[in-house]
């Protein structure tokens, strides 16, 4: 027995993946990965493949990087873990909580930070916290979230419920009240038929119809992704955010950015918000690329005057009834603190601006096949739209084969991207990808979109 084969029965028989068919490994073998280092990652036979994904969105330093290894070691050494709750802390808590909230325009005061396991856990707290904020003001009944089709904010319950990728709301009713969904910025399929700019951003008018129809006094916040990520990489128009935010300013509306795939550096700037000056989130999620993936580790970011407002107004008996375990974890405050200093000292954020332009370009040239109807990003964020037919945008059937098929073909020359639900592939790399790497990935994509056409669209099923 190999080491691979022994390995693989025991994940079959064992392991549950999330996000995989329950009979995936009846087509499919597992694909073990036992190393990773830089960009690249090695698999139980020692074949090596370019990570184009960052794991899952979240190495933006790389695999392994050894400043956050030597930061994770020294803290686990001192101190492995301590709890957070009645008021204890430890240093790298404390010290993450001063560096993070110093990150920010100071004009907007988002001096509160506390940290969590990832982006679900991140969400679920700030949406509990802007619920919170309104409930102690005596305003319980504002409470409804709204967001966007095309979102994705987590796997908690709420989380689901915000979430406007519909099939994560398959099989798990009831979900919780109180999520409203409104229309995406999402231009190239624009759900209203319209297009930008004539359309002046129906979508926005949309959005505050919605929230006029449901009754503002009922709504806590507004929770959106700058970028959309997992709903196919949407990037929104210029104006879009200026727009959202001043509805939220007047009708009273917390908005919650979602940072948890573009915070960091992906877009090109450290935190996606900032390319469209003046947005000022009240509440920040973070996640991912904040310990980039080394541990689990998230953060919400929120503006100290709604902290102070539930400090005043919260009855002094009862404490903030919210926590995790792993709140304010030394180990993972530690590993994000080496995390962002490597960001800042390696220049990342430039240069996945930089990078990222030039990987949108290659991406861009692939628009030659009948195939990609669509390439857009922003940074190290990137996708390609398959559509059947450029003219009416149809996808190809069955539902979701054709990115499933091009990601699994190249695989299988050394390249690992991601498909999203949304007919698009999705491209991600660490920010750390120089242009010869950015060159063999967009190449690996290059050769495998007309084996994925010939299968699709041209293969015998497709004729008969
Ligand atoms: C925008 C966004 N929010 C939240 C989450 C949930 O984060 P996690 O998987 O760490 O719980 C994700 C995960 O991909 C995400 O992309």
């Amino acid at each position: 027995m190999t080491l691979k084969s022994t390995l693989a029965d025991m994940d079959k028989a064992h392991l549950i993946h999330p996000l995989t068919h329950p009979r995936h490994f009846e087509h499919h073998p597992p694909r073990i990965i036992v190393e990773g280092q830089g960009v690249m990652v090695r698999d139980t036979e020692g074949k090596e493949y370019i990570d184009g994904f960052s794991g899952l969105w979240c190495m933006a330093v790389g695999h392994s990087h050894p400043k956050i290894l030597e930061a994770v070691g020294e803290q686990m050494k001192k101190l492995s873990y301590f709890t957070s709750f009645h008021g204890s802390s430890s240093p790298p808590s404390i010290e993450l909580a001063a560096k993070l909230t110093s990150m920010f325009d100071p004009s907007y005061n988002l001096t509160r930070a506390w940290f969590t396991c990832g982006g679900s856990e991140t969400n679920e707290t700030n949406i509990k916290l802007a619920r919170f904020y309104w409930a102690v003001q005596g305003r319980s009944e504002k409470c409804k979230i709204v967001s966007r089709r095309y979102s994705y904010h987590g796997m908690g319950l709420a989380t689901t419920a915000a979430t406007g990728i519909f099939p994560f709301h398959f099989n798990i009713d009831p979900l919780p009240e109180g999520f409203v969904k409104v229309a995406a910025p999402y231009c190239y399929q624009c759900e209203l038929d319209l297009s930008y700019p004539g359309c002046d951003l129906a979508c926005v008018k949309e959005a505050e119809e919605t929230i006029l129809e449901e009754g503002p006094e009922t709504i806590a916040a507004f929770m959106a992704e700058p970028v959309i990520g997992s709903g196919g990489v949407i990037p929104p128009p210029e104006d879009y955010f200026p727009r959202i935010r001043e509805i939220c300013d007047k009708h009273d509306i917390l908005l919650i950015l979602d940072e948890v795939i573009t915070g960091f550096g992906r877009t090109g700037r450290m935190f996606a918000h900032e390319h469209w000056g003046g947005i000022r989130p009240d509440m920040l999620s973070l996640a991912k690329g904040i310990s980039s993936g080394h541990i689990p580790l998230g953060a919400s970011v929120v503006r100290g005057d709604i902290y102070d407002t539930i400090g005043e107004r919260q009855d002094e008996r009862l404490p903030l009834m919210h926590g995790f375990t792993y709140m304010n974890h030394p180990v993972a405050c530690a590993a994000g603190l080496a995390n962002i200093e490597v960001i800042e000292q390696e220049g990342l954020v430039r240069k996945a601006a930089e990078n990222g332009a030039y990987l949108l370009e290659r991406l861009t040239a692939l628009k030659k096949y009948d195939s990609v109807g669509d390439v857009r990003g922003m940074g190290m964020l990137a996708a390609i739209e398959l559509v059947a037919d450029k003219e009416t945008k149809m996808p190809m059937q069955p539902e979701n084969a054709a990115p499933d098929l091009l990601v699994d073909l190249c695989w299988d020359k050394g390249l690992f991207i991601r498909s999203s639900t949304m007919e698009t592939v999705c491209i991600a790399p660490a920010l750390i990808m120089d242009r010869a790497t950015i060159d063999r990935m967009v190449d690996v994509i290059d050769r495998s979109i007309p084996e994925m056409e010939e299968r699709l669209l041209k293969g015998p099923a497709r004729q008969a």
